[in-house]
């Protein structure tokens, strides 16, 4: 079973896939696909993509030597095969096209979900794409069951297919769903039927059962997994059998190593990642508490850290907070 950490904007990037997929280990995440890098007017310029994955000036490998694919949005099919071939001539393995984002800002420009009202555009998109990569980079896309409703599904898949694909991932919901429960597991089955190329599931799989039941419901035998991942970072060792649940105080160290991996970049920016990320002190602190409000989902230590935690506004004073709710039981 390949397992995949799903791109999240502004949640899992470089700082997050370096926790998680060290947290993971060797053989825990087959691959880390970006957050969408948009693509609008032009060619962007080299120092977008580094922004994007400063991974790409090291093999285009996390710290834990796990591979990160670019993904792209967009709705211009040679735009896009342009700013992919940059992409692999600046070493990405592999290029992924987003038709799944459902904010309003990017689907009122023709980008992400909206475009799955328009199967022949992501046929353009998705061969033109393949077309302007060398042959042994794979080209994926993702995208949701549908815009309105799932009617579109199939061509889609099959649009996806034909035009040379190597992978699909499908959400399994609808731009209309938005992120309510339940994923529509089941309808990934009926994609399964009616093509050839891999299908990966993808949508609420945050625990070993409902893993199981996604991959009993939906037939696939590969799953992305992306906020399970975040609140539950030890989860994918778990699944992979190579680590028992992180205790507390393990991941307290965890959360300092964020704290204190981010913060670099604000202190000395020239010294972490060349200097393409940028990062404030505000920033560093919002996504933790950002990160933290995900952990209490799982873990009560989390949810009382976070009430002391959420109105502090100094870095060396949730430093402190955090160093002390090791001791938490
Ligand atoms: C905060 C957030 C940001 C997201 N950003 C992206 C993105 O940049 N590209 C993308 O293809 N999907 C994006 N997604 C969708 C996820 O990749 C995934 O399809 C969705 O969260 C369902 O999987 P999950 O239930 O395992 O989280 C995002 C989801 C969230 C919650």
């Amino acid at each position: 079973m390949k397992i995949l950490l799903a791109p999240m904007e502004g949640l899992t990037d470089v700082y997050m896939r370096d926790i998680l997929t060290t947290i993971a280990g060797a053989q825990g995440y087959d691959w880390c696909v970006t957050e969408f890098i948009r693509v609008t007017q032009q060619l962007l310029p080299a120092k977008i993509f580094y922004q994007y994955c400063p991974e790409l000036l090291q093999d285009s490998k996390t710290n834990a030597g796990t591979l990160v694919h670019i993904q792209l949005l967009g709705s211009d099919p040679q735009l896009l095969a342009e700013n992919a071939h940059l992409a692999t001539e600046l070493g990405a393995p592999a290029i992924d096209l987003n038709f799944g984002c459902p904010a309003k800002s990017v689907n009122s420009h023709r980008g992400g979900a909206v475009l799955l009202d328009e199967p022949e555009t992501i046929y353009q998109i998705v061969s033109a794409v393949r077309r302007a990569v060398p042959a042994h980079i794979p080209v994926s896309a993702k995208m949701r069951l549908g815009f309105n409703d799932r009617l579109p599904m199939l061509d889609n898949a099959l649009a996806i297919q034909s035009a040379g694909a190597s992978w699909l991932t499908v959400h399994a919901r609808t731009k209309a769903d938005a992120y309510k429960p339940p994923a529509h597991w089941h309808e990934l089955a009926k994609i399964r039927q009616h093509v050839t190329l891999p299908v990966i599931a993808n949508g609420d799989v945050n625990s070993m059962s409902s893993l199981a039941q996604c991959l009993h419901e939906s037939q696939c035998f590969d799953v992305m997994i992306g906020r399970g991942a975040v609140i539950r970072p030890d989860l994918v060792a778990q699944i992979r059998g190579t680590q028992a649940a992180l205790t507390w105080s393990e991941l307290v160290q965890w959360q300092l190593k964020f704290l204190d991996d981010m913060h670099q970049a604000v202190v000395q920016p020239n010294s972490i990642h060349e200097g393409y990320v940028k990062s404030t002190e505000k920033g560093a602190i919002g996504r933790y508490k950002q990160w933290l409000a995900m952990l209490s989902q799982h873990w009560p230590q989390a949810k009382l850290l976070f009430e002391l935690v959420k109105k502090e506004s100094l870095y060396q004073k949730i430093v402190a907070l955090v160093l002390a709710s090791a001791a938490y039981p």
